[in-house]
């Protein structure tokens, strides 16, 4: 594992915040050129945790990882950011993804001048490991798998997955943004002591309805959380972020995640009666994946009428597919309402193919 980090990263000297150098009993602060004067009344005249220790505290318990294998971010993109920082010299090492699949990869890699290997998913958007140990060198440091996939929305096979840890050369990121939504499914994060070389993502963003505050975690070994650490700017997740994911993480779910997946069900079950609509892929995420003739033209007439949707026909595989998240009930009712109205005879005026 620690040949696999970046020389100057093994070397780094992290910025030591005055936040992080002091954690005793004190009542006069004069040490981070904060300014004394609390005007709002709430405390944020002074620096946040830069470890977050009281969310981690709670997320450890949530999650079953112990705190040394979390960290946190500002979203799991930031830590998507870290990664490649770690563990890809610019120009030289090389990241794989797994098309089609999360954006924020590829995005990542062009930022950091780091050139990405594609092996696609099969056919049943399912992994092809064999592929990826083909197109991997010594070089080929991160390789990212999305369980579920965005925009596919399955689990990936978890043999897959095991046979790639134990066989790629280099770190295994899995994503599982949408783990919450899968019912019965296990996280990878309760196998990180088998394997040093994976880190799990997950976020606040979907099934806690967070997405507004940007809460992401990553987990993985003490070492990879250690760099991550190192890496990241001091204080990376604010005060008021903090404090509203404790009081969240206190309450608890409170049934949304079930109420949205008896809701895509529905949803599954309302789509499948139109006539243009060609496959529903299965999902074990927050949102559908629909083959539809005239995606493009259903897409437009959606837009004009105040709904979005997410075009993803241009996605290898994806080809006339939408992907669309499962909303409120109210919110789902004005989609079915709007798709009932529409046309289909004005797929063949405008969109002959
Ligand atoms: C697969 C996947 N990973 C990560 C993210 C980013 O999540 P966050 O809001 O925590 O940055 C998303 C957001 O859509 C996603 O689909």
């Amino acid at each position: 594992m620690y040949n696999l980090i970046r020389k100057n990263i093994r070397n780094l000297k992290p910025y030591s915040s005055a936040r992080s150098e002091f954690s005793g009993m004190a009542s006069v602060f004069l040490d981070a050129n904060e300014n004394g004067h609390d005007l709002l009344g709430e405390g944020l005249n002074r620096y946040p945790d830069p470890l977050q220790l009281a969310v981690k505290q709670r997320i450890a318990k949530l999650k079953g990882v112990p705190i040394e294998s979390i960290f946190l971010g500002n979203g799991s993109d930031e830590a998507i950011d870290l990664l490649f920082r770690i563990f890809c010299e610019p120009g030289e090492d090389e990241a794989i993804i797994c098309p089609p699949t999360y954006g924020m990869y590829r995005v990542q890699a062009d930022i950091h001048g780091t050139p990405i290997r594609q092996v696609l998913l099969a056919k049943d958007f399912q992994l092809r490991p064999e592929e990826v140990l083909e197109v991997s060198t010594p070089n080929t440091k991160l390789l990212f798998l999305c369980s579920p996939n965005n925009p596919t929305g399955n689990l990936l096979d978890p043999a897959a997955v095991e046979f790639l840890l134990r066989n790629f050369q280099g770190i295994v990121v899995v994503d599982e943004a949408y783990i919450d939504f899968a019912e019965g499914s296990k996280s990878w994060s309760q196998r990180l002591t088998e394997f040093p070389n994976l880190v799990v993502l997950q976020t606040l963003s979907k099934a806690w309805a967070l997405a507004g505050a940007r809460l992401g975690m990553a987990f993985a070994s003490p070492e990879i959380i250690h760099y991550l650490n190192a890496v990241k700017y001091p204080y990376n997740v604010g005060a008021p972020t903090q404090r509203v994911v404790l009081s969240a993480l206190e309450q608890g779910l409170e049934g949304t995640v079930s109420a949205i997946i008896a809701e895509r069900k529905k949803l599954e079950k309302a789509l499948a009666e139109f006539e243009f609509v060609e496959k529903i892929y299965p999902s074990d995420a927050n949102f559908l994946l629909v083959k539809m003739k005239g995606s493009a033209l259903i897409f437009n007439y959606l837009k004009q009428n105040g709904v979005v949707v997410r075009d993803r026909s241009r996605e290898p595989l994806c080809e006339g597919c939408l992907r669309i998240t499962v909303g409120t009930p109210d919110e789902n009712n004005v989609l079915l309402e709007l798709l009932a109205a529409f046309k289909p005879s004005l797929i063949q005026t405008f969109n002959p193919s």
